[in-house]
């Protein structure tokens, strides 16, 4: 889609007169009450899910799903959220659409916004997701961009509400590349209360946008460089990939930047009652060791199922009582 995402988005008119749509293309497009409402629902979905009650509230609503890159989780997580719903998600994968072969995404989301309720996608340039909002007349929700993975907040944060019974006084070290997963945990954890320190090597620290977008939420968090600073008496210790997807040429470089950065059982030694959170996929041996990941203090099973819980949250948010 990056492709194209941006061209030919200007002379086009848009005959249908919704209103505009909500869209969550960054974590605070949620106020922060909002973000805690949606986690209090989140909690309850999961404890439905898990008790076999139906909880079919968006019967016959549909969600496209548009993917340039690869995906497990998300892709799978919303596709079970939406039928638990009593909805329904259409998969819409790399080189599947018109998208790649020149329909510009102006076409494609009045398009798409005539036949379902909400599109989900997961895209290379962040550009394209704002393009694709400023045409669609239904919600368009980030998947994962270059420079955001709200979704993936959304159950971070369910998960540290579960493990530790609220936000107030956990303090969370985030350890690696301060990019798309990483920048959107920033600005939610400000908006939660979660105290955050964040140690990339130099040079891959976030943006300052989104140290800006997480002091206006309440909290900037401590960018530092050194990694057992960071930890050092965390509650949680979080990290992503080293070589995030369409960074495949970059990668020898980045492994020789993020030297020093691996969660391994040395680093956590600062932090011996640490839980330990990933994203995930994990890639052993480079931003973490397979044993800690393996470990007693992995979380990284509960955060990934906690991907769905907190998706049908956000769903019945944006869709639900039309
Ligand atoms: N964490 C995450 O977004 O995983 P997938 O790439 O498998 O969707
Ligand atoms: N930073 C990683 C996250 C994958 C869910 C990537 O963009 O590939």
């Amino acid at each position: 889609m990056s492709k194209h995402a941006t061209e030919s988005t200007t002379d086009v008119t848009d005959h249908n007169t919704e209103p505009p749509a909500n869209h969550f293309l960054q974590i605070d497009d949620l106020s922060a009450d909002e973000l805690a409402e949606l986690v209090s629902t989140a909690a309850e979905l999961k404890r439905a899910h898990h008790a076999g009650e139906s909880h079919a509230v968006l019967p016959n609503q549909s969600l496209a799903m548009l993917f340039e890159k690869p995906s497990t989780r998300t892709r799978v997580s919303f596709e079970t959220g939406m039928t638990q719903l009593g909805g329904h998600a259409v998969y819409l994968g790399p080189d599947t659409t018109h998208l790649d072969h020149g329909e510009p995404v102006a076409d494609t989301a009045r398009a798409l916004s005539r036949y379902v309720d909400a599109v989900m996608a997961r895209v290379f340039d962040h550009g394209a997701l704002e393009a694709m909002a400023e045409y669609a007349t239904v919600p368009v929700i980030n998947g994962l961009s270059d420079a955001a993975h709200p979704c993936q907040t959304l159950a971070d944060l369910l998960t540290v509400y579960e493990q530790f019974g609220g936000f107030e006084d956990v303090t969370v070290a985030w350890v690696g590349d301060g990019n798309n997963v990483g920048q959107s945990f920033a600005v939610g954890a400000a908006m939660a209360g979660v105290d955050l320190t964040m140690a990339t090597p130099e040079g891959y620290g976030p943006d300052e946008d989104v140290l800006a977008r997480a002091d206006a939420s309440g909290q900037v968090p401590e960018v530092v460089h050194d990694p057992e600073a960071a930890v050092e008496g965390a509650d949680v210790v979080y990290t992503d990939v080293w070589v995030s997807m369409g960074q495949e040429d970059e990668r020898e470089a980045k492994l020789d930047d993020f030297a020093g950065f691996q969660v391994n059982d040395d680093l956590l030694a600062a932090a011996p009652e640490a839980s330990v959170m990933h994203c995930l996929p994990a890639h052993r041996g480079e931003e973490i060791t397979g044993d800690v990941l393996e470990s007693d203090r992995s979380m990284v099973w509960e955060q990934a199922e906690n991907r769905m819980h907190t998706q049908k949250a956000l769903l019945t948010h944006l869709l639900g009582e039309k």
